[in-house]
């Protein structure tokens, strides 16, 4: 199967203008599966909510969506990318996933990073997992990362492969999610943004690096710092079927959840809650 990311820099507030940027880019491809950054088709630094709420669509009514349905489709392709999504009166930080055939389902951001805790909504449920041909993949947004519970959750779900759309401006997530894949044996790719933006007093200065990571850990391929581009790698998606290290160890077999159940305990959060 071949999957990849499009990184690119997005310029803010100019819908219209990314979402061309995006479909050239994914013109130029041939892949199965390709995944864009987190908010893609806005730009990241919001200065209120207003703003946000006036930059955010319906899923799958609103025009990205039905753009990337449409480019799907002239593409052959799965598509996962990150937008700003209008649900009524709340405001999630979303990824659409499609198929060449149209609208498969919405993952809402469940960890919600720095003053995106001011627009948004954190996501209200689970991360869910979709079909790709007889493999599973899922997706989760930036920040889901730094929480090993997200990638668990969707792999234990039976996912073979997890699209993790960002916009990363920490400096540790490439190199850790070699670890998130070796503890998973999943793949996964990180598609992020390029560039930085000033708004007013606030200025973030995104990482690039995008990547494709395999089960054993290994880098597939990683993009540049600041380089718009595609990379797509051919990858066997029976290796993440298989969660064993040797035969001694299955990575999921050998779990000890009955050891596990402070993950669970509310009291643990509720302690760090001011
Ligand atoms: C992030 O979650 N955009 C860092």
């Amino acid at each position: 199967m071949k999957v990849g990311f499009v990184q690119f820099e997005p310029s803010f507030g100019s819908v219209d203008k990314n979402i061309e940027k995006a479909e050239k880019l994914i013109d130029s491809a041939d892949a199965n599966l390709l995944v864009l950054p987190e908010l893609f088709n806005t730009g990241y630094v919001f200065t209120s909510k207003e703003e946000a709420m006036a930059l955010s669509e319906e899923i799958p009514v609103g025009k990205t969506t039905q753009a990337l349905m449409r480019i799907a489709k002239n593409n052959h392709v799965f598509l996962v990318a990150g937008l700003a999504e209008n649900n009524g009166d709340k405001l999630f930080n979303s990824a659409v996933i499609v198929s060449p055939k149209g609208y498969l389902g919405t993952y809402r951001k469940i960890h919600l990073f720095f003053e995106e805790k001011l627009w948004f909504d954190p996501g209200d449920a689970e991360a869910a997992v979709y079909d790709i041909g007889q493999y599973k993949f899922g997706a989760m947004i930036c920040f889901d990362w730094f929480f090993p519970e997200t990638m668990r959750v969707l792999s234990l779900k039976g996912a073979h492969i997890v699209c993790h759309s960002a916009n990363l401006v920490l400096p540790f997530c490439q190199d850790a999610m070699k670890t998130r894949c070796l503890e998973n044996r999943v793949f996964a790719v990180t598609a992020n943004r390029t560039g930085a933006e000033t708004r007013g007093e606030k200025f973030l200065q995104f990482t690039g690096k995008s990547q494709v990571i395999s089960p054993n850990a290994e880098i597939l391929c990683r993009a540049g710092s600041d380089t718009e581009e595609v990379k797509i790698v051919d990858i066997d998606m029976e290796m993440a079927a298989n969660k064993r290290l040797n035969e001694y160890n299955d990575l999921f077999a050998d779990r000890r959840p009955e050891f596990y159940g402070q993950l669970l305990n509310k009291k643990n959060k509720e302690a760090f809650q001011k």
